[in-house]
């Protein structure tokens, strides 16, 4: 492999690590299946490519979904910046998907290097702030309940997502 090809493989694929391990099994293993589609799009031949992104979208919406589901089972407001992250992350893939559709292809292999630049720093933010607070809160996710009944939805039921308090989100 040569320089050029190194560079390009460190910006358009995602190799699973311990820092992904956030310990909540159905999370990770999203984030699992998330990787492997985003790596399985920039290895696809390009007649290929546009049907495996679109797999990834797909996926995307359910992973989204879920944790969007588990933040409201415990009150968790949907003007919340995660929800937010998410619906402007979705909206450029499912345009990307669009122009791609169109015949303008290209745009899939840059929404793959945004997405992983995008999703460690989710995944450790976002993503690991939910899962605390959803350890915290005695809510299971293999089941979706909650272990001591479900908690009263508070102001402050909101979990940390990486920015310091004060802070916008980004
Ligand atoms: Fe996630
Ligand atoms: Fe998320």
């Amino acid at each position: 492999m040569n320089l050029q090809e190194q560079a390009m493989t460190a910006t358009d694929t995602l190799s699973w690590n311990e820092e992904f391990v956030l310990g909540d099994a159905r999370t990770d293993h999203t984030h699992q299946e998330f990787i492997d589609l985003v790596n399985a799009t920039t290895a696809a031949a390009s007649e290929k490519k546009l049907a495996i992104y679109q797999e990834l979208v797909r996926h995307t919406v359910e992973h989204f979904a879920q944790e969007e589901r588990w933040m409201s089972a415990c009150g968790i407001p949907s003007d919340f910046c995660h929800f937010g992250q998410h619906a402007s992350v979705l909206q450029v893939m499912q345009e990307v998907e669009r122009r791609a559709l169109n015949g303008e292809i290209a745009y899939i292999g840059s929404m793959i290097e945004a997405l992983v630049e995008w999703f460690p720093m989710h995944a450790s933010s976002m993503d690991a702030g939910l899962v605390s607070y959803l350890q915290e809160k005695g809510f299971d996710t293999a089941t979706e309940t909650f272990k001591g009944g479900a908690p009263a939805a508070t102001a402050e039921a909101v979990p940390s997502c990486g920015h310091e308090p004060g802070h916008a989100c980004g």
